[in-house]
């Protein structure tokens, strides 16, 4: 048996203390930062930076870029010290998202999208009436004067002219592009390009989606879409003698949870990090973000800690012997880089099995454990999965499986492990060989994957169904978890339907039934399709049975669906002859 790992501390805090990191932020090497350098520097800017930092990010070739170099981006441009003003109540960054999605036109043009030339932008040079360029698009800024954390003396500095230098001195990492789409007046373009002609003004409202439509001036639209990936995250480093920090900026507010990154070390030098950054255009097609190095020395994952309002994370390495890096390491060629989740060959590591329970008849639960090699920060968001393989008569078999945590608890704190139920097929191609898996081996388990996005998924929800049918119960044990931990002192409903074939099938029957009790909220039904004996419902899933368990109402409901293909399919068209709304009901599947 493996000894026991224990696994990095991790926390999400939303902190604004965390906004700004003490050393200079520097830019991986890949980046063209030539229009964004700093003629004086950080040093010159007075900027403070910890004792001992080190502000280098290496590339294949060397170290780079140096303490020193022109490539480290400077504090402020505007030769202001860096400190944000408080803003006034009714102003958050959360007071403005709503304001860009309440249909009013914050562009002042009704929308439309126009050629605009240099003469033209600097007559909008005031804090009343405010449009500002950044790489090539024209925004009107007036309205998001008070809402700019820098204050708006800061902003209007931009007014009226290319700011796109300016803006990237100060804050490159700032995602202007998603939080100003509502604000987009149009594309910056030489004088001769085009003479400037207001349109009339619309009283249309304004919206994302006005980017698309055509141009008074043209028949084309003028600007190219707002491209959908996002921009590559900056990274930031620091230390002392006994740590190195690594901070890394996504760009990506109110998103990134502690689920979303991935971080290994193995044998103490080499790092590897990953983070799944949303694709604002499509859920079910994220980015990740990937870099990997060689580490300076050996060090220890310490804890790691994400800042979800900003999208900040931090991650603390243990140095193993008291010193001061020159840098960070060697970075990994081909890395840092932003790649689609699908296009990215899936990674696996060996984790070994520590121990395993009997569940049912047929069911297992396996609990395994990296090895004592690997540093590992890796968390399964809830309804997400991961893949393992194996080799089955000279043919690779790769199969889908996911994670629970240790019991139906909760509160309970996920362990670092990974806890699964796995029913056994007698003539199945795998599960035969996980039911013959020992204590102390091991077998590949891949990173992570999945669409469902709890955060967005339970928003405004107020009833639960759960419809699964026998190990589909596992995507729903997590889920029903966060449910009672988020709803139960409130008037929400959670109703699990659980489907098998006879009672000795039904998998953790005793804890459900401790649920239902210490939750008044939740529900269990069991439905048995092949129990002479059984006096609860039988039968298959049908309209009959769902109309005798449902809440009758089925205003704000949420209804998840997991088993094999052809019940999967006749419970989401059940559901879909009730009228459920689009978006209502979530079919997980590999
Ligand atoms: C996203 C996702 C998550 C999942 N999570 C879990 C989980 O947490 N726990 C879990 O136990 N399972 C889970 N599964 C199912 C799992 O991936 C495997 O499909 C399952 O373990 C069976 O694998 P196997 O290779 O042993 O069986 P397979 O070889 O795929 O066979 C499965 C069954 O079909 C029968 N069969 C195979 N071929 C034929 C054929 N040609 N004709 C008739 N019958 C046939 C076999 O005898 C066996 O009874 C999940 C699946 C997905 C897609
Ligand atoms: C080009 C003219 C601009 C100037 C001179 C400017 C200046 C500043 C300054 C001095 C700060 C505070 C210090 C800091 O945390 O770095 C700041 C913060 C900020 N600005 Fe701007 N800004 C400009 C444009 C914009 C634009 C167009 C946006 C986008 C919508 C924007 C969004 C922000 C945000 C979100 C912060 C907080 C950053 C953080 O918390 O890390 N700024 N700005």
């Amino acid at each position: 048996m493996n000894p026991a790992f224990s696994v990095s501390t991790t926390e999400t805090s939303d902190s604004d203390s965390e906004l700004k990191p003490v050393s200079g932020r520097v830019l991986p090497p890949k980046w063209d930062v030539s229009k964004s350098v700093s003629p004086s520097g950080t040093g010159g800017l007075g900027v403070p930076t910890m004792a001992g930092s080190s502000l280098g990010v290496p590339t294949p070739g060397g170290l780079f870029p140096l303490g020193n170099s022109q490539q480290v981006v400077s504090g402020s441009a505007t030769g202001n010290p860096r400190n944000k003003v408080a803003l006034k109540p009714g102003f958050s960054l959360m007071d403005w998202i709503r304001l860009t999605k309440s249909g009013r036109d914050l562009t002042g043009t009704g929308g439309k999208i126009l050629k605009v030339t240099k003469t033209e932008l600097a007559k909008h040079n005031k804090r009343k009436d405010a449009w500002m360029a950044i790489n090539g698009v024209v925004y009107n800024v007036t309205a998001y004067m008070d809402y700019h954390p820098g204050g708006w003396d800061e902003l209007v500095r931009g007014a009226g002219i290319d700011a796109t230098n300016l803006f990237n001195e100060v804050h490159r990492w700032v995602n202007y592009e998603s939080m100003l789409a509502a604000c987009v007046v149009g594309k910056l373009v030489d004088a001769d390009e085009v003479a400037f002609k207001l349109p009339p003004k619309s009283k249309g409202p304004s919206s994302f989606s006005s980017l698309s439509t055509n141009s008074s001036l043209s028949a084309k639209p003028v600007i190219p879409p707002i491209k959908s990936k996002p921009q590559l995250p900056s990274i930031d480093t620091h230390q002392t003698d006994l740590t190195f920090v690594i901070s890394v900026f996504t760009r990506v507010p109110n998103q990134l949870q502690r689920e979303n990154i991935i971080i290994e070390i193995l044998e103490k030098v080499h790092c590897y990090l990953s983070i799944r950054i949303p694709n604002q255009e499509s859920e079910d097609q994220p980015f990740r973000f990937l870099s990997e190095y060689t580490l300076h020395d050996k060090a220890r994952l310490g804890k790691v800690t994400v800042v979800t309002s900003t999208g900040k994370v931090e991650i603390v390495l243990k140095k193993e012997s008291k010193s001061h890096w020159p840098n960070l390491g060697q970075i990994v060629e081909g890395f840092p880089k932003l790649s689609k989740a699908a296009n990215l060959e899936t990674r696996y590591r060996d984790w070994a099995l520590i121990d395993r329970k009997t569940v049912t008849h047929d069911v297992d639960h396996l609990i395994l454990e990296p090895l004592p090699n690997l540093d590992l920060h890796f968390f399964v968001p809830v309804g997400h999965h991961i893949h393992t393989k194996c080799l089955v008569e000279g043919m690779e078999i790769v199969r889908s499986y996911t994670p629970i945590l240790a019991n139906l608890d909760p509160f309970l704190i996920d362990d670092g492990k990974l806890h699964f139920l796995i029913k056994t097929y007698s003539h199945g191609a795998l599960t035969p060989m996980l039911k013959a898996l020992e204590k102390g081996q091991t077998i590949p388990i891949s990173d992570h994957t999945g669409s469902f996005d709890i955060h967005t998924a339970f928003q405004d929800v107020r009833q639960l169904i759960l419809v699964a049918a026998g190990t589909g119960f596992t995507p729903m044990a997590k889920l029903l978890q966060q449910f009672l931990v988020k709803k139960h002192e409130t008037k929400s409903v959670c109703q699990l339907l659980f489907f098998n074939k006879t009672e000795q099938d039904i998998m953790c029957r005793e804890q459900l039934k401790g649920l239902e009790i210490q939750y008044p909220i939740f529900k269990v039904h069991h439905i048995l399709s092949q129990d002479e004996k059984w006096t609860g419902l039988k039968g298959r899933i049908s309209r009959e049975i769902l109309d005798k368990v449902l809440p009758e109402n089925p205003k704000r409901r949420l209804v998840t669906i997991c088993g094999p293909g052809p019940f999967a399919v006749e419970a989401k068209k059940l559901f879909q002859d009730m009228d459920a709304p689009e978006g209502s009901i979530f079919h997980f599947q590999g």
